[in-house]
């Protein structure tokens, strides 16, 4: 157990509208401006269990971005939180300034950076990201910290073979090769550095072989993939229902606006082809055609995100689901969320980093699968240890936390 005294430091790569609504907002909650609602840590049940979790006055943050703009600039251009609050927490947010991030246009085209590491070489890079966790726990007299990947979508590409273990990385790393996305330089050198990585993107970070041989060799435990926010949260309430009530489903359409720079990134297809595979993955495993195949036979599922400057992080999302019944009647169901993206995201990572870093604390590596609930394409779910029902994800949490916290009292 930590010191009351003791600070955990949260890394963030990115520093755009989820990492500065989060740190705004536990300015805030520290404050007393506002309450931390959708994260479940700071409420009952879970805020009454003695686990011992970091307290938000310990939170120390630091990240890497792209763009020079300090953590206010960042926060302003996101518009997520009002220009009242945000004045408010002006001091304390300006003087959170990013580290130069490492940018790979292949990875990004949509966007230039010019705040990037200048270093010729991934592995020269992978070396200077690890220079600046030593450097920010040192300067921070910090003992721990939590890694977040909150950075913009990168291209999609295929995992690569040469890619699968640790030694194979390393070698690529210094023959710079083309599959290295910066994702999986942030979190090697997190793992390198002993620090717990939470991917809360749809980024290839590395492929499950590669990820547990690097935290089996730092014993650091790992979760991810894309945080589960607004359309992927309702469907992994609605699909499990229609599946337990055996319904059958022949077909979701799913489309969203959405304004802020992810939207943006997200017009790019290849980069929307990262994100598509993460949005599809927790209906394609509920509506199982082999396993149902009178159900889910004909099952089509579509998704689209289209930018849309008007809405900024005000996301809009409508589904349309085509059921069917007793003899194959068929209905409909209509859902439309006009949610606030960041402001369902920046809980959720809050949660992740006070439980990773409690993971980590209590000896735990690995694949953190117990933490399904907050993602989309949970780790552990293709090898069936993580189901996409939230009911069960959430039963699965508690399980563990109380069963915890038991032991600890
Ligand atoms: N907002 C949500 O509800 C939500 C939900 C699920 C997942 N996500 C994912 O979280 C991520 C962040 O979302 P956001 O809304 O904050 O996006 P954003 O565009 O506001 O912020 C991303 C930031 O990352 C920076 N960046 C890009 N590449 C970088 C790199 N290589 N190194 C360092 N910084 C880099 C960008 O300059 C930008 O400031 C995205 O991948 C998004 O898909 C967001």
């Amino acid at each position: 157990m930590p010191r009351k005294n003791e600070k955990l430091g949260v890394l963030t790569v990115g520093m755009g509208a989820v990492t500065t609504t989060l740190m705004g907002g536990v300015h805030a909650v520290r404050n007393g401006w506002g309450k931390p609602i959708g994260a479940l840590t700071q409420m009952k049940p879970f805020s009454e269990l003695p686990l011992g979790l970091a307290e938000l006055d310990d939170l120390v943050f630091a990240g890497w971005d792209i763009f020079p703009d300090n953590a206010y600039e960042a926060a302003q251009k996101a518009a997520v939180l009002d220009e009242t609050l945000l004045k408010k927490m002006k001091p304390s947010l300006v003087s959170h300034k990013p580290m130069n991030g490492v940018y790979d246009p292949a990875y990004l085209p949509s966007l230039k950076g010019t705040h990037i590491k200048r270093e010729k070489s991934k592995w020269a890079l992978l070396q200077a990201v690890r220079n600046d966790i030593r450097t920010f726990l040192r300067k921070n007299k910090l003992s721990r910290a939590v890694l977040v990947l909150s950075h913009s979508v990168e291209s999609y590409r295929p995992q690569n073979r040469a890619l699968s273990t640790f030694d194979g990385f390393m070698r690529a790393l210094k023959k710079n090769h083309p599959g290295i996305p910066p994702s999986m330089i942030y979190s090697a050198a997190a793992f390198l550095e002993c620090v717990p990585v939470i991917n809360a993107t749809p980024n290839n970070w590395g492929g499950m072989d590669l990820l547990s041989d690097m935290s089996a060799m730092s014993n650091i435990p790992f979760v991810g993939c894309d945080l589960k926010t607004g359309q992927t949260f309702l469907k992994s309430v609605i699909a499990p229902a229609l599946r337990k009530r055996c319904l059958g489903v022949s077909g979701w359409f799913s489309t969203n606006i959405l304004g802020n720079r992810d939207g943006f990134v997200l017009d790019d297809p290849q980069a929307f082809r990262s994100k598509e595979r993460s949005k599809k993955a927790v209906l394609n495993d509920i509506f199982n055609p082999k396993e149902m195949p009178d159900l889910y036979g004909q099952f089509h599922h579509k998704v689209e995100i289209n930018y849309y400057p008007p809405r900024g992080d005000n996301k809009e999302g409508w589904d349309n689901i085509d059921l069917f019944g007793w003899l194959g009647y068929p209905m409909q169901i209509k859902v439309n969320f006009l949610c606030r993206d960041s402001i369902l995201a920046a809980p959720l990572v809050l949660d992740l980093v006070l439980l990773m870093d409690w993971a980590h604390r209590n000896g735990r590596s690995g694949p953190q699968d117990w933490l399904g609930f907050y993602f989309k394409s949970p780790v552990g779910s293709s090898t069936g240890k993580s189901s996409h029902d939230l009911s069960d994800q959430y039963a699965r949490l508690e399980k563990l936390l109380t069963s915890s916290a038991g032991k600890l009292l």
